[in-house]
């Protein structure tokens, strides 16, 4: 059967890159940290994923980079099972997941700069694009005066400005940022997240945890709700 004409172009091109199936992670005995969670988000979505501290979300954004293993469930990632591809998979991962840890995970013995390059330089390119790009993306999140300081010199939200610079330079399929502007002031917060949504536009499937209101209001993008391990809500 042909498909009809009058079908929305959104409906023939959705493609999932994020797919749970009746997920749950147990960390202690009865505590349920994911609960029986599924739902698919497709290529180019930028998603809000919700809840109250506690909820599941960084445990959540945790299983979909191989951190931890689900207890049950399946997880697909871009056609691949996250769970399958464990150890295979960190390659794979380095090449399109820039992720945005809610504690940064800076190396604090190497400067911004190094801090940033060393995620193209596991990528093996050439020393001067590496450099362009670094040195671009540094620039774009505010911090292109610092890059030859130690993280332990800059503030926490410029730390992590330098986490959000070194998730963006490999300009990936997926950004995964828990809680990117936490540390960060009303107008800078509004930058960074502009900078998501440019990287959105580029292509790039968003998905941005965060308890802040101020953005859930402002930002009316599809959101996941968490509440104790539960996805009970989905704004779509
Ligand atoms: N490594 C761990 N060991 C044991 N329990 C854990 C571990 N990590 C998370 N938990 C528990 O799982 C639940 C969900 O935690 P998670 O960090 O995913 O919440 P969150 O929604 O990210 O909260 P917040 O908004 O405070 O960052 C919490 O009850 C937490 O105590
Ligand atoms: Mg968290």
């Amino acid at each position: 059967m042909t498909t009809p004409l009058s079908e929305p172009a959104r409906l023939r091109t959705a493609e999932p890159i994020i797919q749970l199936f009746h997920v749950s992670k147990v960390y202690a005995q009865e505590h349920r940290a994911l609960d029986d969670v599924s739902l698919r988000i497709d290529k180019g979505e930028f998603v809000l994923l919700a809840g109250p501290s506690g909820a599941g979300k960084s445990t959540l954004l945790k299983l979909l980079v191989c951190a931890e293993p689900p207890t049950s469930g399946q997880i697909v990632v871009s056609d691949v099972s996250v769970h399958r591809m464990r150890r295979a998979s960190v390659p794979y991962l380095r090449r399109n997941i820039g992720v945005v840890f809610q504690d940064f995970k800076l190396l604090y013995r190497r400067p911004v700069f190094d801090n940033v390059a060393f995620a193209l330089e596991v990528l093996g390119l050439p020393r001067a694009e590496i450099r362009r790009r670094v040195t671009r993306v540094l620039h774009q999140v505010g911090l292109g005066t610092k890059l030859h300081l130690l993280p332990g010199r800059l503030s926490g939200g410029e730390q992590q400005r330098v986490a959000i610079a070194r998730a963006l330079v490999i300009e990936p399929a997926i950004l995964l940022a828990d809680e990117p502007t936490g540390n960060l002031d009303p107008a800078l917060t509004i930058d960074i997240l502009n900078l998501f949504l440019d990287t959105n536009i580029r292509g790039t499937t968003v998905v941005l945890a965060t308890h802040d209101e101020a953005i859930l209001r402002r930002y009316r993008q599809r959101t996941l709700t968490l509440e104790g391990g539960r996805l009970v809500e989905d704004s779509r």
